[in-house]
């Protein structure tokens, strides 16, 4: 089984990468090939000749895409379309990651893979553009959606408010947008067994439980023992250009149907504070 792992220097595709062991994976960056580069695309594809795709790569700036539209539906949405073209010429089967933020946030109930999509931001709908590439120019295909990722490879939320509460005497963090943080090794490891299970189809892929900004930074504060003083603010009042869904819980019944069920997001926490002590980032 060989694997093409497009997106292999991002957070998740770091993890991918540690994580396939047993599982023969060529790893892809931006410089073997810009996916919005349908050529290139083609070339690194044919020349692989994998049963699988991973698509790990996107433009992920949530706030930028705001400011750059047209980016970000140059990655996600042409440069999926081009992957996608690719995959199916080649006989591979795509593994797209999507996100939580292609739904609105109106839900009561965690969100199920066959909900309607309705992004409230431009990351969002270039996202949801991705997804509907992938549906119709693949051939063979897995469409997962994640959630508020945290992972040692790139600075991700937890980091960020560990150096914050270093450098500012008091914290505000959104008490109004209810989400799932995700490892990324525990994503990692999920696809994989995904990928193994010759899985198919629309589904999603978050660590158990679920919180708000707010309580995750606090939690995170407190298991890495800072005492920097934490407060809660309204998103009206964090003042950022990409509005967010005040709900975005996914449902990962579809994922324990294939017997995989990920842990909760605290115990995935402390691996992920481990993982930054091995790293000499956390004393
Ligand atoms: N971060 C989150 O909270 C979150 C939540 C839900 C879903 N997701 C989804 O999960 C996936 C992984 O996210 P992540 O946070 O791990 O991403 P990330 O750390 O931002 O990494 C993005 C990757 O995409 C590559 N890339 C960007 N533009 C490219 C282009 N034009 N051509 C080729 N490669 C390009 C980057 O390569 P270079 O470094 O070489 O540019 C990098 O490897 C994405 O599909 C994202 O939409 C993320």
């Amino acid at each position: 089984m060989r694997i093409l792992l497009i997106g292999s220097t991002g957070m998740l595709g770091s993890d991918l990468l540690q994580e396939c062991r047993s599982l023969e994976m060529i790893p892809a960056t931006s410089r073997d090939a810009d996916i919005r580069d349908a050529a290139q695309v083609r070339r690194l594809i044919s020349a692989a000749a994998p049963d699988w795709i991973v698509l790990a790569a996107a433009y992920t700036d949530v706030d930028g895409a705001e400011r750059d539209p047209e980016r970000a539906f140059a990655v996600n949405r042409d440069g999926t379309r081009n992957v996608s073209v690719a995959a199916k010429e080649a006989g591979a089967t795509l593994f797209y990651v999507s996100t939580d933020y292609v739904f609105e946030g109106a839900s009561q109930r965690p969100y199920e893979p066959g909900d309607p999509v309705h992004p409230l931001n431009i990351y969002g709908a270039s996202k949801a553009s991705g997804e509907q590439a992938v549906q119709e120019f693949s051939g063979e295909w897995v469409i997962a959606r994640a959630s508020w990722l945290f992972g040692a490879a790139r600075p991700s939320f937890p980091e960020k408010i560990l150096r914050a509460a270093q450098t500012q005497p008091e914290l505000r963090v959104v008490n109004d947008q209810i989400g799932s943080p995700t490892y990324t090794k525990d994503l990692a490891r999920a696809i994989l067994e995904l990928i193994r299970r010759d899985a198919r189809g629309v589904l999603h892929i978050t660590n158990s439980g679920f919180c708000s900004w707010f309580n995750f930074a606090k939690e995170i504060l407190r298991k890495a023992g800072s005492s920097t003083p934490i407060s809660p603010i309204s998103s009206a009042e964090a003042h950022r250009p990409a509005a967010r869904p005040a709900y975005s819980v996914l449902s990962t019944a579809a994922l324990a149907a294939y017997g995989i069920n990920l842990r909760n997001w605290q115990d995935a926490l402390d691996a992920y504070l481990d993982e930054l002590r091995r790293q000499g980032k956390l004393p």
